[in-house]
């Protein structure tokens, strides 16, 4: 069975056949109108959401199918302590596909190890986020029409943005795509993008501190708003919150068919008298959402039966039990009975990243 997990579970042709599938969709609406008739969707939503929950709601209702689910983990039974495994093989007595949202990281891999039923990850902490990748895809193809020899800037939360962590990973498998990083010394990219994703796959990327060094070579900026809500100290974040502002004047130099996209929402790193800027991208990213989200739920259902069609959800060589992991958030250390997992890191020899999270171990 087919679950997204983090984007490198689709190939490269996969991630495409959706994107083709959600061209068609945003072409034939009428078309895909009953194809989910008699499908249930449960949307099970730990931390807050507006456009993950219902652009997978109306994507389902548009499909014909219908949709269950919770918006706040209080009024489920996790409040009473219910684990995300025990959770997962309940709702698989209710529904055909799950989409999972928590703030414990390896979260939505717990809930498809323990599922008879696609999982799909709408976000897992800091962790990964593959469906707002498949939706940024998507945009950059109707906006960009390509994804090789692209020069992307990623700026702002590059620590805790877990968009930008889906989004490079996805866009390592293309040609002459090259990564602009523009963030505080706080907020870089975390050292396994870096080295696992990054140099493992020959994409050049360099670091810079502001907007303006690179704002003329780039064709796509992905802004990203600092994430409160990951900081376990105040004064830290204090620190960063604006750190960059994008405004009218910054885009004097950007190129005129650079596009703007932003996962939303912003607080204030994009100034609102940037939105009627045609390189604003950020809201028709939105509406790609949703019809992304229609594809991917197409396609699972599709090749739920198919034998061809598995993800891997445990890496070769993956050592049980040995190791501890050093992420507080990560769920081996929030959830009882959450085995510890560590794999071969891709890049050190002898060195160990865990399966549900990619830190290291404890020392
Ligand atoms: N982009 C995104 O994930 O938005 P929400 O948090 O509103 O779902």
């Amino acid at each position: 069975m087919k679950h997204l997990i983090d984007p490198t579970d689709l190939t490269r042709e996969e991630t495409e056949e959706i994107i083709d599938l959600a061209l068609d969709i945003i072409d034939n609406r009428e078309k895909y109108a009953e194809a989910c008739k008699g499908k249930k969707l449960a949307t099970l939503f730990y931390e807050p959401s507006t456009r993950t929950r219902l652009s997978f709601t109306a994507a389902m209702m548009e499909l014909g199918g219908n949709v269950l689910g919770f918006s706040d983990a209080q009024n489920s039974s996790v409040s009473k302590g219910e684990t995300c495994a025990d959770t997962t093989k309940v709702i698989n007595c209710f529904a055909d596909v799950i989409a999972m949202r928590h703030f414990e990281e390896g979260a939505a891999l717990v809930s498809a190890m323990n599922s008879r039923i696609p999982v799909i990850n709408a976000g897992d902490g800091s962790h990964a986020h593959p469906t707002q990748t498949l939706t940024d895809l998507l945009t950059i193809k109707r906006e960009i029409g390509r994804f090789d020899n692209l020069t992307i800037g990623f700026c702002g939360d590059l620590k805790f943005g877990r968009t930008v962590h889906s989004l490079i990973k996805a866009l390592s498998r293309y040609e002459g795509v090259k990564v602009v990083l523009i963030a505080p010394e706080q907020l870089q990219l975390p050292d396994y993008m870096k080295k696992e994703v990054c140099e493992a796959n020959g994409i050049p990327f360099k670091e810079v501190t502001t907007l303006e060094e690179v704002m003329p070579e780039l064709d796509v900026l992905y802004m990203t708003r600092v994430q409160k809500e990951r900081f376990l100290d105040e004064d830290e974040f204090d620190r960063v919150k604006d750190c960059f502002i994008l405004d009218s004047s910054k885009l004097a130099t950007a190129k005129p068919e650079m596009r703007i996209l932003h996962p939303l929402p912003r607080v204030n790193e994009i100034t609102v008298d940037v939105d009627d800027d045609p390189r604003a991208a950020y809201f028709r990213q939105v509406e790609n959402g949703k019809n992304v989200r229609k594809a991917l739920i197409l396609k699972l259902l599709e090749w739920k039966d198919d034998p061809s069609k598995s993800t891997r959800l445990i890496p070769e060589g993956t050592i049980r039990g040995k190791y501890v992991c050093r992420n507080p958030r990560c769920i081996s250390n929030m959830e009882v009975g959450v085995e510890s997992m560590f794999r071969p890191d891709a890049v050190h020899e002898g060195e160990y990243r865990c399966v549900y999270c990619e830190s290291k171990p404890k020392k």
